[in-house]
């Protein structure tokens, strides 16, 4: 049986704004407790307003370990006011720029999590250059252009330790099904390619893969 978050979390979790469908969400949390093995930090790219960092904020306290989660909280492109995916209620009416970090600190502090999470402010190629420990998770959600997510790629799949897990979300092998292109399709298929990555699991637009060899 999958790991499954208890229905506190559950409930924290699909009362989050954000777009992580339930099933799938079931899917990120069952790996990042079985990356929590690792004894390693879980990180996330793309924390938005925080719906999937509930996820592996719980699944990195049953660890005891660290849930990394990295945003400029400024929005993809897919985000930006009169784009489909735009919340208006994202925008900072002062500075009239999205800025979701707020919304993300009151959905981890309404969950309970705060403590288990570190949250990385800034742009993910450029935290990614400064980073120096391994980890058992990465999560790819970030920018879906073809720039943004092979950098995220680049960036963070170098960090992550042997048997660790790579999630990759909105993975559309068919371009009819895609909304925000199919840039993470082809990051999945690179990783595939390397040859040090394994396939574990395919739910839906989530793909899970184990680093069983060196290189990116
Ligand atoms: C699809 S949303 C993440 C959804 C979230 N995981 C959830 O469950 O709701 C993508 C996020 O990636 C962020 N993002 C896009 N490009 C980025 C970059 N280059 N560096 C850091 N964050 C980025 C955006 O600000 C946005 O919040």
């Amino acid at each position: 049986m999958p790991a499954a978050p208890e229905p506190e979390i559950l409930a924290a979790f699909e009362a989050a704004k954000g777009f992580m469908p339930p099933h799938e969400g079931l899917a990120l949390y069952a790996a990042a407790v079985e990356a929590g093995r690792l004894g390693l930090p879980l990180l996330e790219v793309g924390t938005y307003c925080g719906r999937s960092t509930i996820l592996l904020a719980d699944a990195a306290r049953r660890a005891g370990v660290t849930a990394l989660t990295v945003d400029h909280h400024r929005g993809s492109e897919e985000q930006q006011p009169g784009w489909d995916y735009h919340d208006p209620a994202t925008v900072d009416p002062e500075i009239g720029l999205m800025d979701t970090l707020p919304t993300f600190r009151r959905t981890l502090h309404r969950a309970g999590l705060e403590d288990h999470v570190v949250a990385l402010v800034g742009r993910s190629p450029q935290v990614a250059a400064v980073w120096n420990t391994p980890v058992g998770l990465v999560f790819v959600d970030g920018g879906h252009t073809d720039e943004h997510a092979s950098a995220d790629y680049e960036g963070w799949a170098p960090h992550l330790a042997e048997g660790g897990l790579l999630a990759i979300h909105d993975v559309f092998p068919d371009p009819r099904d895609e909304f925000t292109g199919q840039a993470p399709y082809r990051v999945y298929l690179r990783a595939l390619a390397s040859g040090a990555f394994t396939e574990v699991s395919a739910t839906d637009s989530l793909r899970v893969l184990r680093r069983t060899g060196a290189g990116i």
